[in-house]
Parts: C-alpha cells; sequence; structure tokens
C-alpha cells in the first residue's frame, strides 16, 4: 500500500492530480511529478532562487514548499508563460539580449522578473537590482539580465 498522498493542483491553467511523499517539496512534485524539469534546484535551502514559481499569484521558492502546503493551489511555472503566440516578454527580452549563458538561473529569473515588473509598474535600476537580489546567476551575467528586465519592463532610464 502507498503512503503517498493525492494532490489536486492547478498547474499553468490546467487541473493536475498526482502523487506526492508527505515530507515531499513542492519543487519535487514539479519536476519529478509532473515533468517540469524548467524549474531548476540551486542549493535547495531557499537561497539561490532558481526553483522560484508563483503559488497562489505570490512568488515562492519552490524548495521551501512542503506539497501538501501546496494541495489546492495555482502554480505557475516558466513552462506556463507565452503562449502559441510564442515567447512572453520576458522571455523574449532575455533571449534579445542574450541574457542567458549556461541557462541554468534563467527560468528562476524570468519568474521574480516578471513579479517585480507586474501591473506594468515602472522599476529603475536599483529597483530591479533589488528585487532580483535573490536570484543567483552562477555565471554573472548579471548586466545583460538586468538590461534585459529594463527593456520587458518598460524601466525607466
Ligand atoms: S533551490 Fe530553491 S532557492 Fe535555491
Ligand atoms: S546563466 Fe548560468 S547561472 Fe545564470
Amino acid at each position: 500500500m502507498s503512503d503517498q498522498v493525492e494532490l489536486l493542483l492547478q498547474v499553468n491553467g490546467a487541473a493536475r492530480r498526482v502523487e506526492a511523499w508527505p515530507l515531499e517539496r513542492l519543487l519535487d512534485v514539479l519536476r519529478h511529478g509532473l515533468g517540469l524539469k524548467g524549474t531548476k534546484e540551486g542549493c535547495g535551502e531557499g537561497e539561490c532562487g532558481s526553483c522560484v514559481v508563483i503559488m497562489d499569484g505570490k512568488l515562492v521558492v519552490s524548495c521551501l514548499v512542503p506539497a501538501l502546503e501546496a494541495d489546492g493551489s495555482s502554480i505557475t511555472t516558466i513552462e506556463g508563460l507565452g503562449g502559441e503566440a510564442g515567447l512572453d516578454s520576458m522571455q523574449q527580452a532575455f533571449v534579445d539580449e542574450g541574457a542567458a549563458q549556461c541557462g541554468f538561473c534563467t527560468p528562476g529569473m524570468i519568474m521574480a522578473a516578471n513579479a517585480l515588473c507586474q501591473g506594468g509598474r515602472t522599476m529603475d535600476h536599483a529597483s530591479i537590482r533589488e528585487g532580483l537580489a535573490g536570484n543567483l546567476c552562477r555565471c554573472t551575467g548579471y548586466m545583460k539580465i538586468l538590461a534585459a528586465v529594463r527593456k520587458a519592463g518598460g524601466a525607466r532610464p
């Protein structure tokens, strides 16, 4: 008999049922249970931002969210951005500005940057830097990342 529990989530606009172990993390459910490998595991301790997703409208570090806590919630991952028309504006700006090197931090950066610029809020350079301070890029491509976020967010100079 399995000791797994069944979770019902709304993921990227679709209802998903998934089995999870009681102590599993949302990150594991997304990557292994649902095959959404765009969400990355870096530190596993809430320090690097590579695993961030939107849960019920808020940015969360999925490595620190117990799977059981996510039951019934609505999740958006990097796979949920854009659509048939193509990439969303932040993804496109990262492409245009060459803001991804190895790409490991990129999904988390884009999720965090979109949350930062939510509602068309215009951000200045310092605000973007501060807003993305929890997202680490091991390739240290910060200048291009900031340029992409400024471009997509319509930031003030
Ligand atoms: S893997 Fe979650 S914050 Fe680093
Ligand atoms: S592009 Fe490699 S970690 Fe950021």
